[in-house]
C-alpha cells in the first residue's frame, strides 16, 4: 500500500532530550491520518504533526466519541524495528468502535499505515533498553453537530512519542488503594473499549489515591464492589500457590489486554496454572492473611510489568514479597522485553519487522 507522504519542513528531533525522556512528553514529525466522510474512510495519508482546525462545536468534545489504542516499536539488536503485536492494538481498536458507534477501520491499512509512519520516523526510536517508540492511534467523532448522536464525521491519527518508563518507579513496586468510593466500569457499560470515558472516569479516584500517597487505584465491580476488575489503566494478576489469577474479560468490564494475552499465553507454556475467573478482594485478602498471596502485577503495553507492593483496603495494608518484585513478575518482563528487543527468537512471531 502507498501513501501519500507530504513531510514536515521542520523536524521536532533536535528538541528531545533522550537522558529526560519521561513518558508521552515528545512528538515525532509526523502522523498518518484518515478521515471519514459520506459514510466512507479515505486512503489516509501521512502528514506533519501539528495543529488541526476544528471547531467549538465538534462532536468529541462534547460527547466523548473517541477511541484510543497503545502500542510499541522497539530498535531490534538483529537490525530494523520490531512492532510488538500491531495486529492485536488494531483489531482491538475495531471492537472499541463498534462498542462507541465508531465506524471500523481497514485493519491492513491501518497496519501498513503504522509501518510506514514508524519507517519515516525511525530516528525517534531510542536506542537505550527500556525505551521504545511508542505509538498511539485515536480516532473521534470530527463532524460539529450538538445533537447527541454518533458523529458522522471522524478522524483517525496515529503519532508516535519516545518514551522511557511510564512509572517513574520502573519495575520499583507500587502502592495501590483499593477504590470502594469509585467505580471505573459497569455491567452494561463501555468498560471494555478503550475510550475516552474510561479515562475520565478514573481521574477522580486517582487523585484520591495520590493525595494519599498511592501510586494508583485497583478497580472493584460497579455493583457489589468486591469483584476485581483492573489496577489503574492496567489489567492485574495475582500468583495465588501457584496459580496465575487474572479477571475474566466476561463481565465486559475489564479492558482485553494485549500484555494480559502475552502474559496468559507465556504462562501456560512456562507451565503455569493459569486461571481466568472471577476473583474477589475478600479471596485476596483471605489468601494474604493465609500467606498465599506470592505475587501481584499489573500488566500494560506502557508500563509491561508493574509490580504491586502493597494494597490498602478500608484501612488495612497487604505488603506482597517484601515490597520487592518477584520471580515471576521478573521473568515475563525479562522474557517480553527480550522478545521486544530481538535478543531472542520471536518463536510466536509477535513482532511484526519493519526493514529500514
Ligand atoms: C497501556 O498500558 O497501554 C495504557 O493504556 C496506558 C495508557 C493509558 C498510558
Amino acid at each position: 500500500m502507498n501513501f501519500k507522504v507530504t513531510k514536515t519542513e521542520k523536524s521536532r528531533f533536535e528538541n528531545i532530550n533522550y537522558e529526560t525522556l519521561g513518558f508521552g512528553v515528545h512528538f515525532s514529525d509526523h502522523v498518518f491520518i484518515s478521515r471519514y466522510k459520506d459514510g466512507k474512510w479515505d486512503d489516509g495519508a501521512i502528514e506533519p504533526y501539528g495543529l488541526l482546525p476544528f471547531e467549538p462545536g465538534l462532536c468529541v468534545f462534547h460527547y466523548g466519541q473517541s477511541i484510543f489504542e497503545g502500542l510499541k516499536a522497539f530498535e531490534s539488536l538483529k537490525g530494523g524495528v520490531n512492532i510488538f503485536r500491531p495486529d492485536m492494538n488494531v483489531n482491538r481498536l475495531n471492537r472499541s468502535a463498534e462498542i462507541v458507534c465508531i465506524p471500523t477501520y481497514d485493519e491492513e491499512r491501518l497496519l501498513a499505515g503504522i509501518r510506514e509512519l514508524v519507517k519515516i520516523d525511525a530516528k525517534f526510536i531510542p536506542r537505550k533498553k527500556g525505551q521504545s517508540l511508542y505509538i498511539r492511534p485515536v480516532v473521534f467523532g470530527s463532524g460539529h453537530f450538538l445533537g447527541v448522536t454518533a458523529a458522522s464525521e471522524y478522524h483517525l491519527i496515529v503519532m508516535t512519542s519516545p518514551v522511557a518508563s511510564y512509572y517513574a518507579a520502573g519495575l520499583n513496586p507500587v502502592k495501590i488503594m483499593v477504590s470502594t468510593d469509585h467505580v471505573r466500569a459497569v455491567q452494561g457499560g463501555v468498560g471494555a473499549a478503550k475510550t475516552a470515558a474510561n479515562y475520565a472516569a478514573s481521574l477522580w479516584a486517582g487523585m484520591d489515591a495520590h493525595k494519599r500517597g498511592f501510586s494508583q487505584v485497583l478497580w472493584l465491580d460497579g455493583v457489589n464492589r468486591k469483584d476485581i476488575d483492573e489496577v489503574g489503566a492496567m489489567n492485574i494478576m495475582f500468583v495465588i500457590d501457584d496459580e496465575l489469577i487474572t479477571p475474566s474479560l466476561s463481565k465486559g468490564t475489564v479492558l482485553a489486554g494485549v500484555t494480559r494475552n502475552t502474559v496468559l499465553t507465556l504462562a501456560k507454556e512456562f507451565g503455569m496454572k493459569v486461571s481466568e475467573r472471577n476473583i474477589s478482594i475478600d479471596e485476596v485478602a483471605e489468601a494474604h492473611a493465609n500467606g498465599r498471596v506470592k505475587e501481584v502485577f499489573g500488566t500494560g503495553t506502557a508500563a509491561v510489568i508493574s509490580p504491586v507492593g502493597l494494597l490498602e483496603y478500608k484501612g488495612k495494608e497487604m505488603i506482597f514479597n517484601g515490597m520487592k518484585i518477584g520471580p515471576v513478575a521478573q521473568k515475563f518482563y525479562d522474557t517480553i522485553t527480550s522478545i521486544q528487543y530481538g535478543e531472542v527468537e520471536d518463536t510466536h512471531k509477535w513482532n511484526q519487522h519493519v526493514d529500514l
